[in-house]
């Protein structure tokens, strides 16, 4: 498949057509002949610009640090993160059935912020490659390593260096605009929420998770040691990170359990039992500890929570009135403790 004609990508400097050089280690623009180039399967349409976000997950989804390889090695690691939970499941079955049809032209998605290559490997699979046209964008370098874990890929897709808070450079619109926990991390989410929308095709789908919005408690105390950890870098910032587990694996050995008599809606917290490091989780500080995350990818879930410049969090009314004013009509809805989700249909 030849991928930069299957999207129809553009040159973001002045919007012609982008061709394939020869030996594939470019792409050039057709109109400017600015060249772009194609590393590892990976188009770079940002080449050498970069951000704090993108250095931050370039280290978090490092082939040193192997998320998408832990994933794949136990199973109940999917069921633990949230892209594993609310309505992912049943959204990525509707694709990949509709993939196994074969259907000409391909059923087309747009993964915007495609990070370590999960949802490219619940989509592009032995089955599917022949029917799914899939395009994933992110701004990080370690992008390559992810056309290395996930060879059907070179039969349908394409990965691209790009800011998702821009409007994606192709002349096609998509069947499937996915945004799973990522609009947050970039500086104007309605920015780039307006972007996802224009690369969407009447009648075609809009699936976004978005950090959702805690107690005051949490909020403040969550903030207080962004502030601290945001100015660090990368490997300083992932060491102190471990010190969240720590903590989350010290209260989750304590073995009782907190009665809360009545609601308390100044914290958030409803009347109930609750394991000491849930309640400090879920109402007071972010300290995340998994058995079967272990030291390692616990820390990374921390460094994931704190490092990043941008993460905004969200009442669920806000991103109603979003889908409303792009006059897409919200199909589904569901939520976790820790995020929203929201399935949109774009109306005619
Ligand atoms: C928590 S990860 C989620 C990755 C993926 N969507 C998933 O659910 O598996 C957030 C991702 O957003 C990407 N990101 C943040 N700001 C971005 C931007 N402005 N443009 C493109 N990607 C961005 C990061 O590089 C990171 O890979
Ligand atoms: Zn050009």
């Amino acid at each position: 498949m030849d991928t930069l004609q299957q999207f129809g990508l553009l040159c973001p400097q002045c919007g012609s057509a982008l061709l394939q050089e020869p030996k594939n280690n470019s792409a050039v623009c057709s109109g400017c002949r600015n060249p772009y180039p194609i590393e590892r399967g990976v188009l770079n349409l940002l080449r050498d610009e970069t951000t704090s976000t993108d250095e931050h997950y370039t280290l978090q989804w490092s082939r040193e640090k192997g998320f998408l390889q832990f994933l794949k090695s136990q199973a109940e690691v999917k069921k633990i993160i949230p892209g594993g939970q609310m309505g992912w499941n049943d959204l990525f079955e509707e694709i990949r059935a509709k993939g196994r049809t074969n259907p000409s032209p391909r059923v087309s998605v747009y993964d915007a912020a495609c990070g370590f290559g999960g949802i490219a490997s619940e989509l592009v699979q032995d089955d599917t490659a022949g029917g799914i046209a899939y395009l994933g964008a992110d701004i990080h370098r370690s992008l390559g390593d992810i056309t290395q874990e996930i060879p059907q890929l070179a039969l349908c897709g394409q990965l691209i260096r790009w800011d998702i808070g821009n409007p994606l450079p192709a002349a096609q619109k998509f069947d499937y605009v996915i945004c799973r926990a990522a609009l947050h991390h970039t500086p104007d989410p309605r920015r780039t929420f307006a972007s996802l929308c224009k690369a969407l095709k009447v009648g075609g789908r809009l699936a976004i998770t978005v950090y959702r919005k805690k107690g005051l408690a949490r909020e403040t105390l969550d903030d207080a040691f962004r502030k601290a950890i945001i100015p660090m870098d990368t490997r300083e910032a992932f060491a102190v990170s471990r010190q969240f587990a720590v903590l989350g694996r010290a209260l989750q050995a304590i073995q009782g359990e907190v009665s809360i008599e009545e609601d308390l809606p100044l914290f958030g917290i409803k009347k109930g039992s609750y394991p000491v490091q849930t309640l400090i989780y879920n109402y007071f500080l972010k300290c995340f500890w998994n058995p079967v995350f272990g030291e390692e990818y616990s820390t990374l879930v921390n460094y994931d929570w704190y490092h990043p410049p941008f993460a905004y969090r969200y009442e669920p009314e806000e991103i109603l009135g979003w889908y409303r004013e792009e006059g897409l009509e919200v199909v589904k809805r569901d939520g976790i403790e820790a995020q929203y989700y929201f399935l949109g249909e774009k109306k005619a």
